[in-house]
């Protein structure tokens, strides 16, 4: 059977057999290739031509080598979870369909999303009185939906801006509510936290609003606040899931997943039961968490593939031992670059205030700034990919999410030291 298919060409391969690897067929027939289709060459009806400019997009190097990718997000996923997606894609469980033909109403998606809902209440040990929502519209589209869902255009709400998405935040909400800012960073270029005591919270102030990991600025909360007025909300985009949390302090916990916890597309909102249910009368139909609360997230069409990925990468979280196992690893492998940081005698440096240090996004500049784009430039070489800073605060970031192996950051480091001592 074997030797019969290598001898035919290769988009019969492709047609008899759907998981042939591309790889094998570009790489060895290039004239194959999209751009090889276009040669003046070969002639532009053949069949040969059409079919494999439809079938073979995906260049010849995907699936042979893995870069270490230390984008702040999309960003990058566990190995093995793509792995068992690819053993998947095309008919998943013996289903004779792939997860995204399947209807989401079906009992087959159905058991899919309350699997991934269901460990993800184990992972961060979410209370009976919460509601789990999968949405979509990323963090961005909670910037809104939160003020509207917990608040008259005339309520207060406050504050606390420890970076960019903060203050996003922030603005947003000028158009629902009345924010207060009650503490905000800018002025020291966001690179610390305040003691919360210290701060004068609005009296009748509906929630207190944080960001609990600054994807930019790679400032996180170590400790949550407890605000005296209202409830407390967070952003936990950037490193959802990455520790273990105590839910019940905050009403509301709002994550985009594609930082720690899948593809973009899926946004998990946590929230308290008894806040559901207030939104104002202009909040459209998809930002009202009673109707998806109600809907168990199927009031439309969800983003089912990527719940599915996300329902992977929390599967594979509780393999490995839950979240005191996942944080354990975050910290030897912050501890590692941030260790190599301050060990380069002022070569590299972080600007933020050691005790509230990102362990997921790194912000590093070089005292002679002139070599960042060379250092960005080699890393690639190394196959160490996306470590330009924000375009806001340029310099380098190394974004080290749960999927990123603690081998990914030793070699980063390695990397510092050598371009260190060429130098130096
Ligand atoms: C902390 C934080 N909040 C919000 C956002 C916006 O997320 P989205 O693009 O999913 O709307 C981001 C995106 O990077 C982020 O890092």
């Amino acid at each position: 059977m074997a030797s019969k298919l290598a001898s035919s060409n290769n988009y019969s391969l492709l047609l008899q057999n759907p998981h042939h690897n591309h790889r094998g067929a570009a790489g060895t027939n290039n004239h194959l290739r999209p751009s090889a289709a276009s040669s003046p060459k070969i002639k532009p009806l053949s069949l040969r031509c059409a079919t494999t400019a439809a079938a073979s997009p995906i260049p010849a190097h995907v699936g042979e080598e893995r870069i270490f990718n230390f984008a702040a997000g999309p960003a990058t996923l566990p190995a093995n979870v793509l792995k068992k997606a690819e053993s998947e894609l095309y008919n998943w469980r013996g289903s004779g369909m792939s997860v995204m033909e399947m209807s989401h109403r079906g009992k087959e998606f159905l058991s899919i999303i309350q699997k991934a809902e269901s460990d993800l209440r184990s992972l961060l040990n979410i209370p009976e009185d919460y509601s789990v929502l999968f949405l979509q519209g990323g963090a961005t589209t909670q910037f809104a939906a939160i003020p509207l869902n917990l608040c008259s255009p005339d309520d207060s709400v406050d504050f606390v801006v420890t970076g960019s998405w903060g203050d996003k935040a922030y603005k947003e909400s000028q158009k629902y509510c009345k924010p207060k800012l009650i503490w905000s960073g800018k002025s020291d270029k966001y690179t610390s936290i305040p003691s919360f005591d210290t701060l004068e919270q609005s009296s009748g102030a509906k929630y207190l609003h944080i960001c609990a990991n600054e994807t930019i600025h790679g400032v996180e909360f170590k400790d949550y606040p407890n605000p005296k007025n209202g409830i407390l909300v967070a952003d936990m985009s950037s490193n959802f899931c990455s520790k273990p949390v105590d839910v019940s302090k905050f009403g509301i916990i709002y994550a985009g997943a594609q930082k720690n916890v899948g593809p973009s597309g899926v946004t998990i909102v946590i929230i308290r039961k008894d806040l559901i249910g207030n939104a104002q009368g202009i909040t459209p139909v998809m930002l009202d968490y009673k109707i998806h609360a109600e809907n168990n997230s199927l009031y439309n069409t969800p983003p089912c593939y990527g719940i599915y990925m996300c329902g992977l990468v929390f599967e594979d979280l509780v393999a490995q031992g839950g979240l005191e196992e996942v944080e354990k690893k975050n910290k030897k492998k912050g501890e590692l670059l941030y260790n190599a940081i301050e060990e380069s005698n002022g070569f590299y440096r972080n600007p933020v205030e050691k005790s509230v240090r990102s362990l997921m996004n790194v912000p590093f500049t070089m005292e002679k700034s002139e070599l960042e784009a060379e250092f960005i430039k080699e890393a690639v070489k190394e196959k160490m990919v996306q470590l330009k800073g924000h375009r806001s605060v340029g310099g380098m970031r190394a974004s080290i999410y749960n999927a990123m192996p603690y081998e990914g950051v030793e070699k980063l480091v390695a990397f510092m030291k050598e371009f260190q001592a060429k130098h130096a």
